[in-house]
């Protein structure tokens, strides 16, 4: 990959290696009692857990561009909200797509079953994260990445890492500099969305339930939200369940509810359900559309599932689009701002053009399928030779070409399992997220709030950053201006 160019400050360094040291063993038991943790892959055991990979200190970030997309946030929710209502738009951004991809062509049937049948549940909850990364080549302004709307993790961890980086600097003597790091209560923030839909249902009888794997590696975040839950209303029952379990031990009575074993479901927190290795069988997929059927109400629901793609953020960034949702021509402006290049695959003339743009400059573009959870992406020369082999086939009106973001690195401590002490500096890049609630129906919206941010960071030199995939770090920012 071509470097970035620029380097943020990193306001920390340098630290002796004696003081290097001693602050890591500090950091890492730090990061363990606080559930900055994630469960081994290689030695899985539900009695032990180990840190996350997370940064010794937090990363510079420009204030200026922080507080500009924590702003934008409530913006982008309604806007999803109001795209996820508009079926005629969702399928016309599908209709090539489910003819060559099928995973995202049976989720896509999903929606169609539900929308005939009429939906049942009409109240729609979203907990939303967008994805940024500071564009070097643009001034330093943050660009969107993605947009998800299904299981959008680290609003739990991401919330104590902020913690974190209060504690440290603090042990490190930096006390006038806790200041820059912005306040985060991501964790509250979505919890409390939550239970405010789960309260919708209006049964106060009613549990809510957390759609998970079977075995989760990542079971601190979505831990920290279930007890959360409870400390914020100790009366709900929260339970674990996987597609299989709703399989096997789900049904819908003669009202529309979902019941399990013998609770009536209220809500259903989907944790699980975006990518194709969930749903091993045809019954976890009956499981999804039993869910969907039911009146429970779904975090995300099939709707807003499909507007997260890939695909529809594509769609939302051809001119003239984003007002078909929006009237204030502030708001369409703003988010304009932070959109780079994207480009459909159609056979047509524009997606022509995108093929050959990808074709003479492959480096100056991301390609991308309809898949969620990091590794799917091509760069680079892989962008090249992808698009020569599928160039005359259907299968390219699936991916999406967009315009490659090129942040601006700074120097940093990672800290992962089994690593080094002292650990070695390294050259990384970070993209932040910032999570938004949604609560609504067709006709109104109910809750639209900004709750919080996390930071990700990852080695300048990799091109994806998933942290549970084992390419990024947890961190947070340090406001610069
Ligand atoms: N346009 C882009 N420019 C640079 N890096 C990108 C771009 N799009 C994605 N990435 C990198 O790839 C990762 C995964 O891409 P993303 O669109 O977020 O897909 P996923 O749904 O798999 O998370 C991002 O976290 C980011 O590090
Ligand atoms: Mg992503």
């Amino acid at each position: 990959m071509s470097k970035p160019v620029p380097k943020l400050p990193n306001q920390f360094l340098p630290i002796t290696k004696d003081v290097l040291k001693e602050t890591v063993l500090k950091a890492k038991d730090w990061a363990i009692l606080h559930g900055c943790s994630m469960r081994s892959k290689n030695n899985y055991s539900e009695d032990s857990v180990q840190i996350s990979p997370f940064n010794l200190l937090p990363s510079s970030f420009p204030r200026r561009e922080f507080n500009k997309v924590v702003e934008l946030q409530t913006v982008f929710n309604e806007l999803m909200h109001r795209v996820a209502h508009d079926r005629e738009f969702v399928e016309a951004c599908f209709k090539d797509t489910i003819q060559v991809d099928e995973f995202t062509g049976n989720l896509f049937k999903i929606y169609e079953t539900v929308q005939q049948e009429g939906v049942s549940q009409e109240i729609t909850v979203g907990l939303f994260r967008s994805d940024y990364l500071l564009h070097s080549t643009s001034n330093n302004n943050l660009k969107q990445v993605e947009l998800n709307t299904i299981a959008s993790s680290f609003s739990g961890i991401g919330t104590y890492m902020t913690q974190y980086h209060r504690y440290i600097l603090q042990e490190l003597g930096h006390f006038d500099k806790i200041k820059n790091l912005p306040d985060n209560d991501a964790l509250t923030g979505s919890s409390q969305g939550l239970l405010d839909a789960w309260k919708l249902y209006g049964n106060p009888d009613s549990i809510i339930v957390f759609l998970t794997e079977e075995v989760t590696y990542n079971i601190c975040d979505q831990r920290l939200h279930e007890f959360e839950i409870s400390k914020l209303n100790p009366e709900v029952k929260v339970l674990r369940r996987s597609l299989t379990d709703i399989h096997d031990r789900g049904s819908i009575n003669s009202k529309g509810e979902l019941i399990i074993d013998n609770d009536i479901v209220g809500l259903v927190y989907l944790r699980v359900g975006y990518e194709p290795d969930n749903y091993p069988s045809k019954k976890e997929w009956d499981a999804r559309l039993l869910i969907e059927r039911s009146k429970a109400i779904k975090c995300p629901n099939i709707q807003y599932h499909l507007v997260g793609q890939k695909k529809v953020q594509q769609a939302l960034a051809k001119s003239g689009v984003l007002e078909r949702f929006l009237t204030d021509p502030k708001k369409i402006e703003a988010l304009r701002e932070v959109f780079v290049g994207l480009y459909g695959l159609e056979f047509d003339e524009f997606g022509d053009q995108a093929v050959q743009m990808a074709l003479d400059d492959p480096e100056r573009y991301v390609l991308k399928p309809q898949r969620e959870g990091g590794g799917n992406n091509l760069y680079g020369k892989d962008v090249r030779d992808f698009m020569l082999k599928v160039k005359d086939t259907k299968e390219r009106t699936s991916w999406i070409l967009m315009e490659r973001i090129l942040p601006p690195s700074e120097t940093g401590y990672m800290i992962v399992p089994g690593g080094p002490n002292p650990p070695p500096l390294s050259e990384t890049v970070s993209e932040l997220g910032i999570f938004g609630v949604l609560i609504g129906d067709p006709q109104k919206i109910i809750v639209n709030k900004q709750v919080g941010h996390m930071l990700r960071t990852k080695a300048a030199d990799s091109d994806e950053g998933g942290v549970i995939a084992g390419f990024g770090a947890l961190d947070s920012p340090y406001l610069i201006d």
